[in-house]
């Protein structure tokens, strides 16, 4: 039995704490959150204790820690996880610098212990799906990827003034998609971004509506397209087009009923936002990292990936400004 400490208690830190104390193979022994009363009301409802983060990490007794607190502390509960013993499952992205997340990787990598980073829609059916059969080659040989990221509405303009920009905080997880999707790094980023959503979001310096072009050594090319907002709800697709035919993978909807009449046919919307979407992709990584754990196999998704897609990130948003490709060095 995995005794998991769980530092965060906000939103996502919710989300885990539930799948941590219904694996078979994991318990949750602790939260700690700097706000007490958000950590008191998670521990209560799943019977665990509330404690300090460093309580957690000298506590002999709790082997893995997940770490789901805002994004400027996570190198350092990493580093200090680490160098506690501790397996570690730490939310995206690894921090807002790629130097410090750079750095991280260098200490942890010393220190042995796993360590996954939280890129939960590797774990979407749909998206698993897609890939295998991409890897099977039942397109052929795939060049042309398409990801469609669209959140229902923007968050407010005080997350967004410490989110890292739309590149590191939301399109991370596309980055890490084509990753995952084309198996390697492309060599050059491009990148234009526009505040269309919510001018307060542009005097933020940030930009809630972009387009980033990755290109392949070896010529292929991925499409990502992010928005903070469609009226229609959370728009999560992919589209890979090979050389002997086309995967998609379709939005999930609230419910399958078409409705057809006279005045046209419809149907439900796409599943609300992240919480809904990916809910059972949540459950999927949790197990994946407990397995892997339990097994002593390399985690699923590494720091190193996390690099990865923090190093595209970070191409973006000098592209977006500057206006010109950037060359990915890894
Ligand atoms: N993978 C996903 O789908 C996904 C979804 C949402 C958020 N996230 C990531 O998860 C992280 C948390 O996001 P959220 O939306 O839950 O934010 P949140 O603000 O709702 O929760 C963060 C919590 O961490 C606590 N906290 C901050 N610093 C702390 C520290 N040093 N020690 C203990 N607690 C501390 C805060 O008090 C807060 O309760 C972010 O890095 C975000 O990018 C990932």
């Amino acid at each position: 039995m995995l005794k998991v400490g769980l530092l965060g208690a906000g939103r996502i830190g919710q989300v885990h704490a539930a799948n941590i104390a219904r694996h078979p193979g994991s318990q949750l022994a602790a939260v700690a959150d700097v706000n007490g009363a958000a950590a008191e009301a998670l521990a209560a409802g799943h019977g665990a204790a509330v404690r300090s983060a460093e309580a957690i990490l000298a506590d002999e007794s709790i082997n893995a820690v997940l770490i789901a607190t805002s994004t400027d502390t996570h190198s350092d509960l990493i580093e200090a996880a680490a160098a506690a013993g501790k397996a570690v499952l730490c939310e995206k992205p690894v921090d807002l610098s790629l130097a410090r997340a750079r750095a991280c990787l260098a200490k942890v990598a010393e220190s042995g212990v796993p360590v996954m980073i939280g890129f939960n829609r590797r774990f979407d059916p749909n998206f698993a799906a897609l890939k295998a059969a991409s890897d099977a080659g039942e397109i052929g040989r795939a060049e042309l990827l398409s990801v469609t990221s669209f959140d229902p509405a923007p968050p407010p303009v005080s997350y967004v003034r410490v989110s890292g920009g739309l590149f590191r905080d939301m399109m991370i997880h596309d980055f890490d998609m084509a990753n995952f999707i084309m198996g390697t790094l492309p060599v050059s980023v491009m990148a234009v971004g526009s505040a269309l959503v919510d001018p307060d979001i542009g005097a933020a310096g940030d930009v809630d509506t972009a387009v980033v072009t990755l290109l392949y050594a070896d010529g292929r090319i991925a499409v990502i397209r992010n928005s903070r907002r469609a009226a229609y709800g959370y728009d999560q697709r992919l589209e890979l087009l090979g050389s002997e035919g086309l995967l998609q993978a379709e939005n999930v909807l609230e419910h399958t009923v078409v409705k057809s009449t006279a005045a046209g046919v419809s149907g439900a919307r796409p599943e609300h936002f992240f919480l809904e979407r990916y809910r059972s992709a949540y459950v999927a990584e949790w197990g994946a990292f407990v397995e892997a754990v339990r097994a002593g196999t390399p985690q699923p998704v590494t720091l190193r990936d996390g690099i990865d897609a923090l190093a595209l990130a970070e191409a973006a948003t000098e592209s977006a400004r500057t206006g010109k490709p950037v060359v990915v060095t890894g």
